[in-house]
């Protein structure tokens, strides 16, 4: 006998079908005189009786049935007696009056319970993930991710995208994290080091003619994690030729509603609004916004010019700024609250945090009494202050820092005023970032995307002169507050890219070490062209409505970037590190 049906997949009209059913005891219930077992499959739970009236051998081998057994059920589907129904599972209307059984093998008591009811320890979970991935939830995610995955592929097809793979082992790549390091037994003392992107790869591979480029392809990064962040994780990668952003754009458009339509059934608003990385760093103090909300930043720098107030005075005539944001309705956080508040923002930067409550018919604030009544009379004008509004303000030297620091409570506020709408997906570009970011650290320019970014051709002329306000083809895909997609035109004439990499402080020597290959290929005919990445775990994360990366992942790493499974990373003997040539410290 063969399986006719997924359990999950009976509905009302299999009412008197046979069916043979095949998968996993979720639950045996012993109602005396009627034994009740829930079988799980992919597809869902269906519920199994088993009576002596039916067969009375079968129902004393269901007796013994215990969950996690693997199970093939037969007999006929008909209707739950009437008020035994189960609206909560989809097949809760119907039942399978089983006419045999074969336990096809036992298994021990599950550590945890998979109905999914109870919440479990995600250490648990991870530890025995074969049996963490049998739950619907996941089960259902990964089979998302696959439906994404699938239309991502044809979507590309369709519009001329050959996918070709690129190498793991390899040499490092510039996307400027960590790399993870593979020893060579056959080069003493050399080292591959797996990709961070397949950047370069890709790039090249327009070099050889094949114009459009896609990869659903693994990338490494060694960094510190985070909900959002895996060492290992997915990229839908693209590369095109003879293209400009808006050609992007479109594309990168077109496969994000496609997705979201034929996995979700969902319509998105097409095109996605623009902001530059100014505009989005002042309104809302960060590169990548949460349009799902509002709660924005204004400048309120020039709005003291009375004050009395040291903190204030200082960063204006320092240059610095005072920004501030009005959280409508949010008066009623307290003292203690806010003090708390005052702490946590110190984290981004932030040396302190004034606020004003309109409360009463009146301002109230520990600082009202360094600032001139008609000055607070005119920022609650401009900020639209009402009965119940907090005004919050932050002043700093450097502005990024005020707005980034604002920007972070912005996130935090909305999230514990309950502000954010459930369901609702922000998609946005953000647009002409800087070419260059200043390191005070280590006290000079670096890429703010990666060496290969094409600066906008309207400020070539300023590289040298005025390198931190050249502007880059770079543009990100920014979801509900989270960056899922990155990239930019590249550098296609090694006259630029060596300007480039000289306001870097890349050597042409250590260039040509670390990037020769590419370098070289860029003389031998490379056409105009540029790409994105799409954080492929990211984008089925939001779809499956998680918050987490480990619950689309099948075999995900903890925040130590351990596999709590197979306990990779694992030691291992002398001999393996000798054949390697290498030696602990
Ligand atoms: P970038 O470094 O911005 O660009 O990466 C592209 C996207 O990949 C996702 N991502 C991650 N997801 C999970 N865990 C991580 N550790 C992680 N790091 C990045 C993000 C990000 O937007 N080669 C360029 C692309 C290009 O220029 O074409 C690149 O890799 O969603």
């Amino acid at each position: 006998m063969k399986r006719t049906d997924y359990c999950g997949k009976i509905t009302a009209s299999d009412i008197g079908k046979k069916v043979f059913l095949q998968g996993w005891v979720q639950r045996q219930r012993d109602h005396g005189g009627l034994i009740f077992v829930d079988l799980r499959d992919r597809e869902g739970v269906v519920q199994i009786v088993f009576s002596p009236e039916q067969n009375q051998v079968t129902y004393e081998q269901a007796k013994e049935l215990r969950a996690g057994y693997v199970l093939s059920a037969w007999g006929s589907v008909r209707n739950r007696p009437a008020g035994t129904e189960n609206p909560e599972i989809k097949t809760g209307a119907v039942e399978v009056s089983a006419d045999g059984m074969e336990v096809l093998n036992p298994a021990k008591t599950p550590p945890f319970l998979l109905d999914g009811k109870v919440e479990v320890d995600e250490q648990v979970r991870l530890r025995y993930r074969y049996l963490d991935l049998r739950r619907e939830k996941l089960q259902s995610n990964l089979l998302l991710r696959h439906r994404a995955a699938m239309v991502t592929r044809e979507f590309l097809d369709q519009q001329g995208f050959v996918e070709i793979e690129t190498p793991f082992l390899t040499s490092s790549t510039p996307e400027g994290a960590r790399d993870f390091l593979v020893p060579s037994r056959l080069n003493p003392g050399k080292f591959y080091a797996l990709p961070q992107s397949p950047q370069l790869f890709k790039q090249i591979l327009m070099v050889a003619g094949f114009d459009r480029y896609f990869q659903i392809v693994r990338c490494f990064r060694d960094e510190d994690l985070r909900a959002d962040r895996q060492p290992e994780f997915t990229q839908i990668d693209l590369e095109l030729s003879f293209v400009d952003q808006e050609d992007i754009y479109q594309i990168v458009e077109g496969l994000i509603a496609r997705v979201f339509k034929q996995t979700l059934g969902i319509n998105v608003p097409l095109p996605f609004p623009r902001l530059s990385y100014r505009e989005a760093m002042e309104r809302f103090g960060s590169d990548k916004p949460d349009l799902r909300y509002g709660l924005e930043i204004s400048d309120l720098t020039r709005d003291f010019p009375q004050s009395k107030f040291n903190r204030f005075s200082e960063v204006v005539s320092g240059g610095g700024g005072i920004k501030a944001i009005n959280f409508k309705g949010a008066s009623r956080f307290s003292r203690k609250d806010l003090d708390d508040l005052t702490v946590w923002i110190g984290q981004f930067g932030a040396k302190g945090m004034g606020w004003i409550k309109a409360e009463g018919g009146k301002p109230v604030s520990p600082i009202l009494k360094y600032l001139d009544p008609a000055e607070v009379d005119s920022i609650f004008k401009k900020m639209g202050m009402a009965e119940g509004d907090l005004l919050v303000l932050v002043a700093d030297l450097s502005p990024k820092v005020a707005l980034e620091s604002l920007g972070r409570l912005r996130v935090h506020l909305a999230e514990k005023l309950g502000l954010i709408p459930p369901g609702e997906f922000r998609f946005l570009w953000v647009n002409d970032f800087p070419l260059f970011e200043w390191s005070e650290e280590e006290k000079r320019f670096m890429a703010m995307h990666h060496p290969f970014t094409s600066p906008r051709d309207e400020d070539l002329d300023k590289l040298e002169s005025r390198t931190g306000e050249v502007r880059a083809k770079a543009y990100d895909i920014v979801l509900n507050g989270m960056e899922i997609g990155g990239g930019s035109i590249r550098i296609h004439r090694q006259e630029t890219q060596s300007r480039v990499f000289k306001l870097l402080g890349i050597s042409p020597e250590a260039a040509q070490e670390k990037f020769g290959f590419l370098l070289e290929a860029l003389q031998y005919g490379a056409p105009p062209h540029g790409g994105l990445a799409l954080g492929f775990d990211r984008l089925v994360m939001v779809l499956s409505g998680t918050d987490s990366l480990r619950e689309v992942i099948a075999f995900p790493k903890t925040q130590k970037a351990v596999c709590l499974m197979t306990d990779a990373p694992s030691d291992v003997t002398e001999l393996q590190l000798r054949e390697l040539h290498i030696r602990k410290r």
